[in-house]
């Protein structure tokens, strides 16, 4: 078997800048053994013998698009399931619906309409629809339209089948599983009702117009999960076409680990328990930039410390081939969303050098992204003990006071990180995670302090 790194450096640009153009997926360091892995595997299914001659019949030949569609359904990752995120559930059925019922109720059209952008298999359109079934008693008598796209044609077929596996069920409430499938062989198939309510189209979010019916005058619209492969630049054009696409008051939903951090937007940013939403008030202030919530692990890792950080009192023993590779390992899963796996790797990890405080501050992240406040706060304190520098720990902890409704504490501890930050240079890197610098991390505090101010006062 041919080695899958003789991907020339150039070779590899050519095909980063290619998807990215059409696409908007961005495969950097952190995760371009994905696309590498999948290029080797088409040229050897096309039967090239140069990646070269590959790329060349992907971009030029009249069929490079029929094979760009099975490039994608390779390298998309459709990871998807119901009620995913369940604190936005929360929201959309405890909250936006109802207002938006009030709203509309007695308009002439009774519409509304909620878009799934990058919908993979349908499980988020379908969970949209099981909870406006839930919320309103007459939705046949309103125009409701819900509309699924993908760019992955693969992904479309199945949301349109809509049949599914028991790990699809995700974080359904039993209740729903038994009143909306019908369960044969341990396959669950969805009731003609919901399926009814839903529209499944082709979108290329990164490259086509935003016209198909359903997008315009939206009342919410959810891409969670896909901005994450996209680069800054993508992000930012799509974020724009989303606030151009939302009716007056229309919301925006993104994923639990994507914010509007570094995007220039007009959105107003609305906290909920464990959750963000965005806003389109169109008299609302000025395009802002938004402060990313909470600062997590970096795509790529760093041995410790990092340059630039002050010694720990405890000092931490040296990097060893194995335990760079078990975070190297975590980073990936992380990237990956398997968040389950990453937690078990960084506690053994952690179990076996208790004083690691990257291994800790990570499982931390990872605990806290997948909604263990608890246990995140724990080892945050940890990450305390062991590297008392560690502004970066308590600005999380900050953040997880917020979404736990303590204000007080919240207070507390982004003061407790402005604290450590004083004097630093605001270009130096913050420890554990190199991407971050103490001046953005000061602002970011000075931003929470402000708006918990005044929600105070
Ligand atoms: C991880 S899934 C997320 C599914 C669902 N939103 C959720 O959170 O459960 C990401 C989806 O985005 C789609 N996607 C990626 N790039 C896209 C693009 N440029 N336009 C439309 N969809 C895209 C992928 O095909 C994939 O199905």
């Amino acid at each position: 078997m041919k080695n899958i790194k003789s991907l020339s450096a150039e070779d590899f640009l050519l095909f980063q800048e290619f998807l990215v153009a059409e696409t908007g997926l961005y495969f950097d360091n952190a995760n371009d053994h994905f696309l590498r892995e999948a290029l080797y595997e088409r040229m050897l299914a096309k039967g090239y013998a140069s990646y070269l001659e590959y790329y060349n019949f992907l971009r030029y030949h009249l069929k490079g698009r029929q094979e760009l569609r099975f490039l994608l359904a390779r390298i998309t990752t459709g990871e998807t399931f119901f009620f995913r995120h369940s604190a936005q559930f929360s929201v959309l059925t405890n909250d936006l619906l109802p207002e938006l019922i009030r709203k509309k109720m007695n308009t002439p059209g009774r519409s509304i309409k909620i878009w799934s952008a990058g919908c993979s298999r349908g499980n988020e359109a379908y969970s949209i629809a099981i909870g406006l079934m839930e919320t309103l008693a007459d939705y046949r008598d309103w125009a409701i339209s819900i509309l699924g796209t993908d760019i992955n044609r693969d992904v479309l077929a199945a949301a349109q089948e809509a049949i599914y596996s028991q790990r699809d069920m995700g974080e359904l409430p039993p209740a729903y599983v038994v009143k909306y499938f019908k369960e044969k062989w341990g396959k669950y198939t969805l009731i003609p009702e919901v399926k009814d309510l839903v529209r499944f189209e082709y979108h290329n979010l990164a490259g086509d117009a935003f016209g198909l019916d359903g997008m315009r005058d939206a009342d919410i619209i959810f891409c969670r999960n896909v901005t994450i492969y996209f680069n800054h630049d993508t992000t930012q054009r799509l974020i724009h076409n989303f606030y151009d696409c939302l009716g007056e008051g229309g919301y925006l939903l993104l994923g639990h680990a994507e914010t509007l951090w570094q995007i220039d937007h007009a959105f107003r940013t609305i906290e909920y328990p464990n959750t963000f939403i965005y806003q389109k008030l169109s008299h609302a202030a000025e395009p802002s930039k938004d402060v990313k919530p909470f600062i997590d692990m970096p795509t790529h890792v760093a041995p410790e410390p990092l340059a630039g950080t002050a010694a720990t009192p405890v000092e931490a023993p040296a990097v060893s081939a194995g335990r760079a590779d078990d975070m190297s390992r975590a980073a990936v899963l992380v990237n990956a969303e398997k968040y389950d796996e990453a937690a078990v790797l960084l506690a053994a990890m952690v179990k076996k050098d208790p004083l690691n405080a990257q291994a800790t501050f990570f499982l931390a992240t990872v605990q806290y992204k997948i909604g263990k406040f608890q246990e995140a706060e724990r080892l945050f304190r940890q990450v305390i003990y062991l590297a008392p520098d560690s502004a970066l720990a308590y600005f999380n902890l900050g953040n997880i006071y917020i979404a736990r409704h303590n204000p007080a504490k919240a207070a507390l501890e982004f003061g407790n990180a402005l604290r450590l930050l004083e004097g630093r240079p605001p270009d130096e890197s913050v420890r554990f995670c190199e991407d971050f610098t103490s001046g953005f991390l000061r602002q970011a505090c000075q931003h929470h302090l402000g708006s918990l101010h005044r929600r105070v006062s």
